[in-house]
């Protein structure tokens, strides 16, 4: 995954770019048009001396074709696969809806290489800007803006400046049922980053932890804390920083649940690194999973994606399928944008490799 794709977390929306669109001539219009029947007909050799003559593999239309040999030859041709047509819909999407499970798998699977491929590319860039000179290499957080500025609670939400909800209230089931899971017992150890409307924290709190670890980076929020008398309840101590900051005062915990706000799945892979150093033999780690939350395939892919590489970090991922009501265009209200429209949860539980 991308910087900027996704986000695990609540993420404020980026500047939208102008979105070029590209002016072909009539006669380069025809041969997209051919080529999209020859697609939806299952003709790859078609498809193929189209291409070749040199129809644009970015076209788009209405049209759904689903053969195999066709997708494979467009993807290998560089049609992106997460561009979406003119219903907003995916190439995964239609698959899955049509029961195509050969090309759905096929998606899946070629997404997975090219992300991280893409992955790899990004690391590399990084690496070369290490060597760049110290006063160059300033980091900023990914969310200084958000930070930055005043927060307003209402009694269902919590927004920003520009109306991005940062939590809402819907998701409180969702909280329940991380805290359910990563509770086996009571008088456990756990760790909570990111305090929000305090849901998870409520909720953890019925398990009657020995300890419990809130890390919190927003003022406006760490204020809310302290008059909602957080810093008073037996067992809990709060972080106040952002948790890259706060490493160092960590302790070890039995279970640990993160979901912040403005950050990328590169941020939470950094604290998905973190996990199997700070994480008790038998404990559970879980995060808010608005991986692709708006789109059903890419939640898909990157669901997959995020168990490998936390595979890789020593940590095995199962995902709970937490069947939810959408929620309501009333629930949105007053909010910038939607960040979550699956009709379902992949609520991930992760372990120690060396646990399962
Ligand atoms: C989505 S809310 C958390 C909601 C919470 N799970 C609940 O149940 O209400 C995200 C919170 O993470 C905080 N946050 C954002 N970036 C952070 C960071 N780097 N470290 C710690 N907290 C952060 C935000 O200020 C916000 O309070």
């Amino acid at each position: 995954m991308n910087e900027g794709d996704n986000s695990a977390s609540k993420e404020a929306p980026a500047n939208k770019e102008e979105s070029a669109v590209p002016t072909r001539t009539e006669e380069e219009v025809n041969l997209c048009k051919q080529m999209m029947e020859a697609a939806s007909a299952g003709d790859n050799a078609t498809v193929e001396l189209l291409l070749k003559k040199g129809a644009d593999v970015h076209y788009r239309d209405d049209k759904a074709g689903g053969h195999l040999e066709v997708v494979q030859n467009l993807i290998l041709s560089g049609h992106p696969w997460n561009e979406v047509d003119n219903e907003a819909k995916s190439a995964g999407e239609y698959a899955e809806e049509n029961g195509q499970d050969d090309v759905y798998n096929f998606l899946l699977e070629e997404e997975e290489e090219i992300e991280e491929k893409k992955e790899g590319g990004e690391e590399e860039k990084e690496e070369e800007a290490v060597q760049e000179p110290r006063e160059k290499k300033k980091k900023v957080a990914p969310n200084q803006d958000y930070l930055d500025q005043k927060l307003h609670y209402s009694e269902d939400k919590l927004l920003d400046e520009e109306d991005n909800a940062v939590m809402m209230s819907w998701e409180g089931p969702l909280m329940e049922k991380h805290a359910e899971l990563m509770c086996t017992r009571e008088g456990m150890h756990v760790m909570n980053v990111g305090f929000g409307l305090g849901l998870v924290d409520e909720a953890l709190q019925k398990y009657k932890p020995a300890s419990h670890t809130i890390v919190e980076a927003h003022p406006d929020v760490y204020a809310r804390m302290l008059e909602l008398g957080w810093d008073k309840r037996p067992g809990v101590k709060i972080l106040f920083g952002r948790w890259q900051d706060v490493v160092l005062q960590m302790e070890t915990y039995d279970g640990i649940f993160f979901d912040t706000f403005g950050e990328f799945w590169k941020d939470l892979r950094q604290f998905c690194e973190l996990v199997p150093s700070i994480l008790n033999p038998g404990g559970v780690y879980s995060f808010f999973n608005g991986l692709g939350g708006s789109n059903p395939f890419f939640h898909a892919v990157y669901c997959r994606i995020a168990e490998m590489e936390m595979l890789q970090m020593g940590l095995e991922t199962t995902y709970i399928k937490v069947e939810m009501e959408e929620p309501t265009d009333k629930a949105w209200d007053g909010v910038a944008r939607k960040y979550f429209t699956l009709n379902h949860y992949n609520l991930p539980m992760c372990r120690l490799i060396d646990d399962v």
